[in-house]
């Protein structure tokens, strides 16, 4: 064996000459790799001993993508490009034997190759498109060839990974193979040099091509059922024309085409914010005093209590990845009717085919539901979803600091209350902490971990591996009233409800929201919501917001009665109300507030700038601590477009010295000191700096 770089080796197995690389972790197509590749590869087609050659890999995959270390950094040669024609090029036939995932440049890779064989378990796909990128290595060329031009365009788009079997069918692999990956890798390029099979050079097949070749609308059906899902991106439009030139031109000018959509897109600002965004996702991880080796608490069983909205939901997320969970509520009614909105949410799953019935008795068969509280003496963890009251959330703590483990985690899912006054209700306010997830909490991803003043880094650390575990995001945070997500969602509120006061309506504040690629606007996500929680608590607090509760007095609680800030048919499809335009012109009128014209431009500093303000404050109050972890719950609880970065990614975009003189110029305006900026924003902007670069 001889090693050509760090990561290759070249064998030779009889005819064969085995090509392995071994990068750990992921295989990745670091800059050696590259070298081994090629080098290894020109070594092999010398060796008049070798007929054939195999390309594999040491480890838990195959190459699994691009080396990120090298983002950013100026292009070492060889390039892949280099090295995927040289493999493509080779007269003698080149096999890619995989396992574990081909992801990106590394499918690349085997799409340059003569023949693909995979392990059973195998995954292949083409992410770029989540980085706003496109597969810049011939991949829109070549997977189309092979696969055909509509599987082609949903692997690409969707950037999700296919398994060995449907690649089998779709041609992307020729075998599946069994046993020793290497040596079946070996005798299938055996077996092709027996049979003088000929060399199958992807670039040279046309039938999967030719079958749509002047056929239009097959593009155009397939940009229509992507629309709801690309909307904003930019990456998968380029993917489609990518595709397009892949149709109609010969493949060198096909590759030029993907070369010149690529830097496209490499350029844009959308990828830009992809990409900073995989970045902070992964950043959101690291808590500074609380190393990644701090002992973790190893979660077998957990509990919940309350078996609401929030605790059924929280349930399933311990279900669903296999963790026993028990359930506990105070009267069996609230219990069965919880158990069955759980048993209706997983059928409802089954009969859209996302699973069977029988991962639904599985599932259902991890959760034991009960009235009694001792029930929670075995779980590792508890996560406590009960009314969102102070007294009943500390009896409930007190109780469970009573029947609890010692050494359990004890979380609340409070969304307002103090976690430091739920924390003194027990003896051990260090195993206390917040986990606040958000509704429907079995679908949405974020998970804000709330740190109480005594929380320690076990509680911490368990917090946040048990919401990895359980496929949420989780962000660490500090306590404070609304956390992050909910205390800058509060300042777009008020600047809403502001807004059609001063002279917009509803659906037009809404429209610029959506437009910046928001699903809705907040009076939607409001009506959705139902209108008559935020009315029994105003009630309750004896305070009126005006608007909001004229329509509440009408019975117009949303969607759910058909009526809300809109009227919604009965496919629940909204529009505009006379009804409520004049609610809202009254109101103005008895406020003595004239209604002037007011612009989409201003609609949306007015919503977003008093967010990035908040999100200054709560940086200098080291409640987040980093500005993109703001930008993570953002992303992932509240629906910011991930092609804009998040709030605090886009205000560095603007500029922070344009957006607090703007913000100035409301305060002169209005005399209102809503607009006062932050000290932490003025400093900023004073010095020229983002919140990125701080
Ligand atoms: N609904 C949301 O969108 C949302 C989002 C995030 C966080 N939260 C928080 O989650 C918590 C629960 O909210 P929800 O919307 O699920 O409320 P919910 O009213 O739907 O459910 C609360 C459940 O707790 C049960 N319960 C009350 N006291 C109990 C006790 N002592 N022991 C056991 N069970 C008890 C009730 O019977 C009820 O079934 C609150 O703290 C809330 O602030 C809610």
């Amino acid at each position: 064996m001889t090693a050509i770089t760090q990561s290759v080796d070249l064998d030779r197995r009889g005819r064969v000459a085995v090509l392995t690389v071994n990068n750990p972790p992921v295989n990745a197509l670091s800059q050696h790799v590259r070298q081994g590749l090629h080098d290894g590869l020109k070594q092999a087609l010398a060796d008049s001993s070798a007929s054939a050659i195999v390309i594999v890999c040491a480890g838990r995959t195959f190459i699994a993508g691009a080396d990120i270390t090298e983002f950013g950094k100026p292009p070492v040669p060889p390039g892949l490009h280099a090295v995927l024609d040289l493999i493509e090029s080779s007269p003698k036939p080149v096999v890619a034997a995989i396992h574990g995932t081909a992801l990106g440049g590394g499918l690349e890779v085997t799409l340059a190759c003569h023949y693909r064989v995979g392990t059973k378990d195998a995954r292949f796909g083409l992410p770029e498109v989540k980085l706003g990128l496109l597969p810049g290595a011939g991949g829109t060329q070549r997977l189309p060839r092979v696969v055909g031009v509509e599987k082609g365009l949903s692997m690409m788009v969707s950037g999700d990974p296919i398994r060995a079997d449907e690649a089998l069918k779709h041609g992307l692999i020729d075998e599946i193979v069994e046993g020793d990956l290497t040596a079946a890798g070996v005798a299938f390029a055996d077996k092709v040099v027996t049979e003088r099979r000929p060399l199958r050079k992807v670039r040279d097949l046309d039938d999967k091509l030719a079958a749509v070749r002047g056929k239009p609308e097959v593009f155009a059906a397939f940009r229509k059922s992507v629309a709801r899902q690309t909307r904003g991106f930019r990456a998968p439009e380029n993917i489609v024309k990518a595709v397009e030139a892949a149709v109609s031109l010969p493949f060198d000018e096909g590759i030029k085409r993907e070369r010149e959509l690529f830097l496209e897109l490499l350029n844009s600002p959308e990828s830009q914010a992809q990409r900073y965004f995989f970045f902070a996702e992964r950043e959101a991880a690291k808590i500074p005093d609380v190393p990644a080796d701090t002992p973790v608490k190893d979660v077998r069983k957990a509990a919940v209590i309350g078996a609401g909205t929030m605790g059924g939901g929280i349930a399933m997320n311990f279900a669903n990845v296999g963790i026993p969970v028990t359930v506990v509520e105070v009267k069996q009614e609230a219990l069965d009717r919880g158990l069955s909105v759980v048993r209706k949410n997983y059928e409802n799953t089954a009969s859209k085919g996302r699973m069977t019935m029988q991962d639904v008795e599985k599932r259902m068969a991890l959760l034991t539901g009960t009235t009694d509280f001792s029930a929670v003496k075995d779980a590792d963890i508890v996560i406590e979803a009960v009314f969102e009251e102070m007294p009943v959330k500390k009896e409930v703590f007190a109780k469970l600091d009573a029947v609890a483990r010692p050494d359990a985690v004890l979380a609340t899912n409070t969304s307002t209350l103090d976690v430091n006054e739920i924390a003194s209700a027990t003896k051990r306010p260090e195993s206390v902490i917040g986990m606040h997830f958000f509704s429907p909490a079995n679908v949405m991803r974020l998970l804000e971990n709330v740190r109480g003043a005594k929380s320690s880094k076990t509680t911490i650390a368990t917090a946040m591996a048990v919401g990895r575990r359980i496929n949420k995001v989780p962000v660490l945070v500090g306590v404070c009233y609304g956390f992050v997500g909910n205390r800058m969602l509060h300042q777009r509120g008020i600047q809403a409800e502001k807004l059609i006061l001063e002279g917009a309506l509803p659906h037009q504040v809404d429209k610029v929201l959506y437009d910046f690629g928001f699903p809705m606007g907040p009076f939607a996500m409001s009506d959705l919501a139902g209108l008559d929680v935020g009315w029994r608590i105003r009630k309750g607090r004896g305070v009126r917001s005006e608007v909001a509760d004229r329509i509440c007095e009408l019975g117009r609680f949303g969607q759910k009665t058909g009526a809300g800030y809109y009227k919604y048919d009965d496919k629940r499809n909204p529009s505009p109300d006379s009804e409520v335009e004049k609610i809202i012109v009254d109101v103005a009128t008895e406020m003595g507030i004239t209604r002037r014209h007011i612009d989409d431009e201003e609609i949306l500093q007015r919503l977003l700038y008093p967010m990035v303000n908040e999100g200054a404050k709560i940086l200098e109050e080291k409640i987040a601590i980093r500005a993109s972890d703001i930008d993570v719950i953002w992303v992932y609880g509240y629906g910011w477009p991930v092609y804009r970065g998040g709030p605090m990614f886009w205000a560095d975009q603007i500029g922070l010295r344009p957006l607090r003189d703007r913000m100035l110029q409301f305060q002169k305006a209005t005399g209102d000191p809503f607009w006062t900026p932050a000290p932490l924003l003025n400093r900023l902007a004073d010095a020229g700096k983002g919140f990125l670069d701080r």
